[in-house]
């Protein structure tokens, strides 16, 4: 059989709304109609490029801070971007924002960094 796929799951959730939303993503991830995916989830501040090295592909979820995507998710990608940067090119991801007002300053973000990285928009927002 062949190896499973890892799925990984980077989410800011700073609040139970945003953890509700998080634990959906995962749990759709999850379902038993999906075969062969592991799914792992992990806080930005928690994961790093050896986690997105080992994945086959990616979700960030976050909130919008400031007009902005959170510190949190910022801050991850300050320290995978370089290490990442030669070997994740292609990698499938996609994204969602939780925002109160608006969100096009994330959606900018988080798109113009992915960019940057060549990985593969997959679903869009
Ligand atoms: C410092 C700070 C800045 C924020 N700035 C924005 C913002 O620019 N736009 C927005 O839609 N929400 C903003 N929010 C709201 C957060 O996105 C919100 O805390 C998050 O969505 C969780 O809220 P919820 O539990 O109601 O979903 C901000 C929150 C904080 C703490």
């Amino acid at each position: 059989m062949d190896r499973k796929k890892k799925l990984l799951i980077v989410s800011h959730a700073p609040s139970l709304n945003t953890r509700t939303l998080r634990d959906a993503v995962a749990q759709g991830a999850g379902h038993e109609d999906i075969e062969n995916v592991e799914v792992t989830v992990l806080a930005p501040l928690e994961a790093g490029p050896d986690d997105v090295l080992a994945c086959d592909a990616i979700i960030l979820g976050t909130t919008e801070n400031l007009g902005y995507m959170s510190g949190a998710l910022k801050d991850f990608f300050d320290r995978s971007y370089y290490p990442c940067l030669e070997k994740t090119q292609g990698l499938p991801f996609a994204y969602y924002i939780r925002a109160g007002h608006d969100g096009t300053g994330t959606r900018r973000a988080v798109e113009s960094i992915t960019t940057g990285l060549k990985w593969r928009l997959v679903q869009e927002l």
